[in-house]
């Protein structure tokens, strides 16, 4: 045996959370909550640990290479969740006789994802996931996004800080049929063209070729990305398509929430997930340097695929990692937050007692108090307070005890009271 103590950091892509970045994610945690109850979401909750077959049915070609998957004791295949709509698809199966439908659910999941570490991508994350389930019209796409921009105003970004782009997998698939590349193809692109940009045009290509395009689809799909607007796409389609008849009743019901500038249609949206059926949305930093601040879409055959009645569903996933990266580089971060409203100090240990007493009584008037461990020089006492995380100090003495009273001190107006110590 090693006679040197063996030293751990944190497993690699994962993170502790010290203090001062608690601070910041509560901040966070609190806007999400307040934007989701805003918007009229319950919150909803499941294990960390999911099935393995429910994961790998689902989640879409990359998610399943991410998985961390392990069998417990009595060989049952399980993994750690590497997103919540499966679980949500799986517990809305459960009771869909007795929910009330349409449900506008919000949950708070850690999610682990075996990916290369890059910034904005952590083998662990806090995602918050908006859903609608059971609303088929597109007010259920505007009502996520409307609440998920409330949550980004909520943690300090303005809407100069950011876009939502969007599309529709159903106008897509319609473009499709158009260059006649037929429907057995059309989820093989859809998860291709979300590779746009993120890897050459050449190994696109080539992606493109092993899903069994020829040459000329190849190029007829590389002309796809390159459609500007919804009119454009109107165009290249025979009549009025359903899809594009949707797409134009959602961007004007975008407008009603006061959304037109923040949200904008971008055809090269097409989201990595296999589930998505409509609208698909991803929201970045305005500068583009940043990966997805946050993404979702519409599923409606999800449920259906997990045995239970067809029912729609909208939703998105917003993870801490990107805003936070976000918010530091914008020098927005909220900084520590206040540790106390007062803190008692003692310079004795024949005060000790009075010091305890008089925490007690202020924490039962609901105060947030910081009590001294042990008994320490008023220097050192009020050095150690002074750092901006206090409110108030009581600093109790001999003097005190026989005075029968405690000077209580602002520690930003230098100001003092007197309050009797029974
Ligand atoms: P997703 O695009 O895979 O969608 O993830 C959603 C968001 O989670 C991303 O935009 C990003 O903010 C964050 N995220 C994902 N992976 C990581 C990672 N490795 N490190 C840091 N942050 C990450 C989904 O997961 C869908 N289930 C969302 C959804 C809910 N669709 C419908 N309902």
């Amino acid at each position: 045996m090693s006679s040197s103590p063996a030293t751990f950091t944190v497993p690699r892509g994962m993170r502790d959370f010290y203090p001062e970045e608690m601070a910041d994610r509560n901040r966070l945690f609190g806007a999400w909550r307040t934007a989701a109850e805003r918007f009229g979401f319950l919150p909803y909750d499941a294990p960390i640990v999911e099935h393995l077959d429910l994961l790998k049915r689902k989640s879409g070609e990359d998610i399943v290479k991410q998985i961390y998957a392990f069998q417990d004791k009595s060989g049952r295949d399980l993994a750690l969740r590497p997103e919540m709509t499966p679980s949500l698809a799986r517990m809305v199966a459960a009771r869909q006789g007795s929910l009330t439908f349409p449900l506008k659910w919000y949950t708070i999941a850690q999610c682990f994802r075996y990916e290369r570490t890059t910034r904005g991508r952590k083998r662990e994350h806090y995602q918050w996931n908006l859903d609608i389930i059971g609303e088929a019209s597109t007010a259920a796409e505007a009502e996520v996004i409307a609440a998920a921009v409330e949550g980004l105003a909520l943690a300090g970004l303005t809407s100069a800080d950011f876009t939502v782009f969007y599309n529709s997998r159903r106008l897509l698939a319609d473009l499709l049929a158009s260059l006649e590349i037929p429907p057995e193809l059309h989820a093989g692109t859809f998860l291709a063209l979300d590779k746009k940009g993120k890897v050459s045009d050449a190994e696109l290509e080539g992606i493109l070729c092993d899903a069994g395009h020829s040459q000329d689809q190849c190029r007829a799909v590389f002309r796809l990305v390159d459609v500007a607007d919804i009119e454009q796409a109107a165009a290249m389609l025979p009549g009025d398509s359903d899809s594009v008849v949707e797409l134009l009743g959602f961007r004007d019901r975008l407008a009603d929430y006061g959304l037109a500038d923040a949200v904008k249609f971008d055809i090269g949206v097409v989201r990595g997930l296999a589930y998505y059926t409509g609208i698909v949305f991803e929201a970045f930093d305005t500068d583009r340097e940043f990966r997805a601040i946050f993404g979702g879409g519409r599923y409606d055959d999800l449920l259906g695929e997990l045995g239970s009645k067809p029912q729609t569903g909208v939703g998105l996933g917003f993870g801490d990692v990107v805003v936070g990266e976000l918010l530091e580089h914008l020098d927005r971060r909220s900084g520590d937050a206040a540790r106390a409203d007062v803190a008692v100090g003692y310079m004795q240990d024949a005060q000790r007692g009075a010091a305890i007493r008089l925490a007690t009584a202020l924490r039962e008037e609901g105060q947030k108090v910081d009590l001294a461990l042990a008994a320490e020089k008023a220097k050192r006492f009020f050095g150690r307070v002074g750092d901006g995380a206090f409110t108030e100090a009581i600093y109790i003495g001999p003097d005190d005890l026989e005075a029968g009273r405690v000077r209580v001190k602002n520690l930003t107006t230098r100001e003092e009271r007197e309050l009797p110590l029974t």
